[in-house]
């Protein structure tokens, strides 16, 4: 069974039409890493797959079950609100911005979302959350507050605050673009773990090195479409379509 199965996906804001036509699937323990230039509907792809925006035509399933379907007039149909919450925490977002709360500290950032959503007490989620913490190497800095924590910092208590959840499948949007390179490296050795452990993964990255090494499969996005898929090796090697090379050319790969 795919984790995630997204078919023909359509979506427009006003006039300007972001998705047309995309379709993704991702298999169990998969990592696939969307590249493609800016503006070409990356963020908006990840963002429609757990219903931060909604399609307008297209399929989406999530670990087998029905998110949107496609309605008799071509319009997408989404589950109950129920079903979309309950489909939806399958997943789990990190942003560029990382979006910590700022007047939570480190540790009760990464346990709000279990309290409040599952509902669970601190005493049953504390060993979950020191667990986590231990691993994106923060436990330390437990009591600080977000804005005492670099960049880098910040990007791992969200890693840590989405994994809080645990999710079947993470989405990261860019998850290193606003640090400094110093910080990257951080970050990406905790996404690598996460790969080690067979998480399901959709990244989207420009760290194209990273993406060659972690995915399993690489997808290049450009004008709302998936011009080219498929193995890191090809993708970055032997690019098929002119508009590819175009983009890995100017990328420097
Ligand atoms: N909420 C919105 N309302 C209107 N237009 C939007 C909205 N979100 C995105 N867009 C437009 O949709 C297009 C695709 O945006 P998107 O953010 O998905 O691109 P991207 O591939 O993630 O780019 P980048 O690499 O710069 O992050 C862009 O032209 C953008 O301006
Ligand atoms: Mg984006």
């Amino acid at each position: 069974m795919n984790m995630i199965n997204a078919r023909d996906l359509y979506k427009d804001f006003g006039k300007l039409a972001v998705l047309r036509g995309v379709s993704l699937e991702v298999g169990q323990g998969e990592v696939v890493a969307v590249i493609g230039p800016s503006g070409s509907g990356k963020s908006t792809l990840l963002r429609c797959l757990n219903r931060l925006e909604s399609i307008d035509r297209g399929t989406i399933e999530i670990a087998g079950e029905t998110l949107a379907a496609s309605g008799s007039a071509g319009q997408s149909h989404y589950a109950a609100d129920a079903d979309i919450r309950r489909i939806c925490r399958k997943m789990g977002m990190v942003f560029q911005q990382f979006n910590l709360f700022p007047h939570l500290t480190v540790l009760e950032n990464v346990i709000e979302a279990p309290l409040t959503v599952k509902g669970l007490k601190p005493e049953q989620i504390i060993p979950a959350a020191k667990e986590l913490l231990c691993k994106v190497g923060l436990w330390d800095k437990r009591d600080s507050y977000p804005s005492r924590l670099s960049g880098g910092q910040k990007q791992r208590v969200a890693i840590a605050r989405a994994l809080a959840m645990q999710p079947a499948i993470m989405l990261f949007d860019e998850p290193t673009s606003a640090l400094d390179p110093e910080l990257t490296g951080e970050v990406l050795r905790a996404m690598r773990q996460l790969a080690r452990e067979h998480m399901t993964m959709v990244i989207v990255t420009h760290e194209m090195a990273f993406a060659r090494e972690v995915a399993q499969r690489v997808v290049f996005m450009d004008r709302g479409e998936i011009i080219e898929a498929g193995l890191p090796e090809d993708i970055f090697s032997r690019p098929a379509h002119p508009r590819t090379q175009a983009f890995l050319a100017y990328q420097g790969v």
